[in-house]
């Protein structure tokens, strides 16, 4: 078998006790506090690249930038950027132009397929780079190698459980990263870690940390396949 060449990728998540990450409107909730927001902007500022789909695009709108000024000082001091490349995987360019994560702060790749109207690419080119990877979905395994062959070496991904399912069904996730806030959300169509549908046997993890963090719990688990 080929061996893939791809970024080490991580998801990163905040979810409620009950594995929901957002409610049935699917808007943005606040499941974590101040010291989980710390430590995932530690955790962003260690990445090279951080990716959503568009689905979160859509919901929450996030600018997906370092928001402390010393952590983007030290990514300069080593000589990289000072936020990492943001990644939307989008195939059909769905990205509203006036979204935040195409403001200046950082530079973005989105990420489409043949499905992508010519007229949507000439405009969202002036904003971010556009480059297209197979024909209906995104071809996550071709996204992931032009990641790596671009410099690409740490990936972190923001969700959704649409594109997280994904992800894992290609093998491309190494850890996850899940911060259980102290409530539950319930609901049938609440979006969840992993949405989509099931596997057709359980993906093992080995359970590599634990913490007590705020009022919740961070977890970091290796995905074993
Ligand atoms: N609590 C948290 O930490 C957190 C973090 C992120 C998001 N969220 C929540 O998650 C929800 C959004 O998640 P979501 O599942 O709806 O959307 P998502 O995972 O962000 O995006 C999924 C979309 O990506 C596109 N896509 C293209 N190629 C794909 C591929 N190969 N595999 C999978 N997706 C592909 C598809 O749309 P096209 O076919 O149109 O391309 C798909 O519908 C929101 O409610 C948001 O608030 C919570």
């Amino acid at each position: 078998m080929p061996i893939l060449t791809k970024p080490f990728t991580f998801v990163n998540v905040a979810a409620s006790v009950d594995g929901k990450i957002s409610d049935e409107s699917r808007k943005q909730i606040k499941i974590s506090g101040k010291e989980d927001f710390l430590r995932v902007d530690k955790l962003r500022a260690f990445a090279d690249a951080i990716m959503v789909g568009i689905g979160t695009v859509i919901s929450d709108n996030p600018s997906l930038t370092i928001k402390s000024e010393a952590l983007r000082m030290e990514r300069i001091r080593n000589g990289k950027t000072p936020n990492p490349l943001r990644v939307v995987v989008d195939s059909r360019l769905r990205t509203p132009s006036d979204s935040n994560v195409l403001n200046d702060e950082a530079e973005t790749l989105l990420a489409t397929t043949e499905l992508a109207d010519n007229e949507r690419r000439a405009k969202l080119s002036k904003r971010a780079r556009v480059e297209v990877f197979g024909n209906q979905k995104v071809d996550l395994k071709q996204l992931s190698r032009f990641l790596h062959d671009i410099g690409i070496e740490r990936l972190m991904v923001e969700g959704g459980g649409t594109l997280i399912n994904s992800m894992l069904r290609e093998k491309l996730i190494d850890e996850l990263n899940i911060y259980y806030g102290n409530i539950v959300i319930g609901g049938r169509t609440s979006p969840t870690i992993v949405d989509g549908s099931s596997f057709e046997f359980p993906i093992k993890l080995e359970l590599l940390n634990f913490q007590r963090l705020g009022d919740g719990v961070y977890t970091r688990w290796r995905v074993l396949y």
